[in-house]
């Protein structure tokens, strides 16, 4: 029998190289893509090394055409595609006044359009597998912080896009599920965009307390074989989703507060 066939964007860093190992590990053939040719590489070497079988690609998936590229190698390479990821993301860390517009197109473009551009290409072999659709997103994607509009909105977008996905594929036999982490340990916040559009280099956080990758990546492949809709991953998380629901202002005021007292907080002279 075949390997089942898991497609990853964003699978060169972080969480989405977390789930590359996690599905190879679990006789997943994968298919990976980022923009870094070394990090997908050294990402395939590692499956490789363990005796699974991955392909990868040095794509934008704010690109629809890019996109195509990578769910034709996994349909060319393996015959098939039983999970697609919707991983790849970046931030912005900037007020939105300051905010480079086109940065902020960019940003929507990568995590909202992305999606939509995976989904759309790689739809019709995943109702022939009736497999599943992932969304990475983040508690971002119902809770609003001030200093992140664009990740916000572009999480809040993803959202409504799965919510809406899922019920439209309701008699197709496809399971749709968003995964919303909290903070996590990765190159994400050193890769977050400032607003003059430069990387910021460095964390705005203490790592010490976060989820690692390796842990999102258990949580979500046990959502996959649970066929679960949603996944959000802490007490804390399933708090603030409450709270949120129930008291939209003290949620409010969390956020606000949670952002004032981040490392070199654009809220304070603000
Ligand atoms: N880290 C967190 O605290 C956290 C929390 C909640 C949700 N998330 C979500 O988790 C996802 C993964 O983030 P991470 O923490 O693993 O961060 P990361 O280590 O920075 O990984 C981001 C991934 O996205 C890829 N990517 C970025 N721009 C791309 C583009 N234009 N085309 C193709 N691939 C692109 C990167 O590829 P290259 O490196 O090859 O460019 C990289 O593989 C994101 O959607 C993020 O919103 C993260």
């Amino acid at each position: 029998m075949k390997n089942k066939v898991a497609v990853i964007t964003g699978g060169s860093s972080g969480i989405g190289e977390a789930l590359a190992y996690k599905f190879s590990k679990e006789n997943f053939d994968v298919v990976i893509g980022g923009t870094n040719g070394e990090r997908i590489k050294s990402v395939l070497s590692n499956i490789k090394e363990k005796g699974g079988r991955g392909e990868g690609i040095i794509h934008d998936v704010s690109s629809s055409d890019d996109v195509k590229k990578m769910v034709d190698l996994a349909v060319n390479k393996f015959g098939r595609i039983d999970v697609l990821i919707c991983n790849a993301g970046i931030s912005i860390r900037s007020l939105f006044e300051d905010v480079d517009i086109k940065s902020f197109e960019k940003l929507f473009s990568i995590n909202f359009l992305g999606s939509v551009y995976c989904v759309k290409h790689s739809l019709p072999y995943i109702i022939k597998s009736s497999g599943s659709i992932i969304a990475i997103s983040s508690l971002n994607g119902f809770i609003a912080t001030p200093t992140r509009t664009a990740y916000v909105s572009s999480k809040h977008a993803m959202q409504g896009f799965f919510d809406s996905l899922r019920l439209e594929l309701k008699r197709k036999n496809v399971h749709v599920m968003v995964a919303s982490p909290g903070y996590v340990h990765s190159n994400f916040r050193k890769n977050t965009l400032k607003s003059d559009g430069k990387k910021e280099g460095k964390t705005s956080r203490d790592h010490a307390n976060m989820m690692s990758p390796e842990e999102v990546a258990e949580k979500v492949f046990r959502g996959y074989l649970t066929k679960k809709r949603d996944l959000i991953f802490t007490f804390r998380g399933k708090l603030a989703y409450l709270i949120k629901n129930w008291f939209p202002k003290v949620a409010d005021r969390l956020a606000y507060n949670e952002i004032l007292n981040e490392r070199e907080s654009l809220l304070k002279n603000y």
